[in-house]
């Protein structure tokens, strides 16, 4: 069975490509070194600060899930649009790693059947899917950074943000209103980011290519520092919730796990 064409993510499937030696050469390490620095400070934003202690309302939180709605249909269509070129082909993993029907049926929860007229694309969402856009008719091998940045994000600090939004909100434990971070067809999330590195390795890019890709990976980290300071200012702006988050630590554990 072939991998990376949208069959099963069973993890033992893809244990043959992963590499256990890494070298500084490679773009998995290029892209993991060249981003720590924008890493950190997305990780340090008010917005996802706030949000890991809890301190997300429901209003911000749809927003933030209308935002990601927009960004991902353009890079899951810009990915879809150019799946036969070279750099995408072995990136390529629609049914382990599409969001946008996850968001869709997260939309539905939170604003019913009309969600599509309910919701806009903000201005800062707005410049990253026109960043996406042209990226995918001018220069698709660049989508790999937009991809890396979202994806291998999504399925590490991703998870944390799911158990957050889910007791900060009184989510049902069903999964509704958060399919955006349950990836189904992922058995286990360690093993897939593995092979997605030995892809991202096994890509045919010369050093300039590669230098292109950790500089485009470090925009896409600038784009979504730019969607949560956007959302934190309407946060803000937004009536005091009543529940003024959750302490980090309950008593039960960390809530972080
Ligand atoms: C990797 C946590 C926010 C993008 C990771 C890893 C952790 C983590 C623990 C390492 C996973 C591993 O090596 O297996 C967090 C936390 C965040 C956060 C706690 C805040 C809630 C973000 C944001 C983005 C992002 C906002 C981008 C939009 C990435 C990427 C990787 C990653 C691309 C893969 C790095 C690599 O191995 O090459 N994150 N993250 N993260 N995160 Fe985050």
């Amino acid at each position: 069975m072939s991998v990376g064409t949208g069959d099963s993510a069973d993890a033992g499937l893809y244990g043959a490509e992963e590499e256990d030696v890494c070298r500084p050469t490679d773009l998995s390490e290029l892209l993991k070194e060249g981003t720590k620095e924008s890493h950190n400070r997305a990780e340090n934003t008010k917005f996802v600060r706030d949000f890991l202690k809890g301190r997300i309302q429901r209003e911000t939180f749809k927003l933030a899930t209308a935002a990601l709605y927009f960004t991902y249909s353009a890079l899951e269509e810009e990915l879809e649009r150019n799946k036969e070129e070279p750099a995408i082909v072995p990136l390529y993993f629609p049914q382990e790693l599409h969001r946008k029907e996850a968001l869709e049926r997260d939309l539905c929860y939170f604003y019913g059947d009309a969600w599509a007229e309910a919701i806009q694309c903000s201005g800062a969402t707005e410049a990253y899917v026109r960043r996406i856009r042209h990226l995918g008719r001018t220069r698709p091998e660049l989508l790999v950074a937009h991809a890396y940045t979202r994806y291998m994000g999504d399925l590490s600090g991703g998870q944390i943000l799911r158990k957050v939004a889910q007791r900060a909100l009184h989510l049902p434990p069903t999964g509704e209103g958060i399919q955006f971070y349950v990836f189904d067809n992922v058995t286990n999330a360690q093993q897939f980011k593995q092979l997605y590195r030995a892809r991202l390795n096994a890509l045919d890019l010369d050093p300039e290519t590669k230098e292109s890709v950790v500089q485009e990976a470090n925009h896409a980290f600038q784009f979504n520092m730019q969607v949560f300071e956007e959302l934190d200012k309407i946060g803000t702006a937004l009536p005091e919730a009543q529940d003024g988050g959750l302490p980090v630590h309950d008593g039960k554990g960390d809530i972080r796990k």
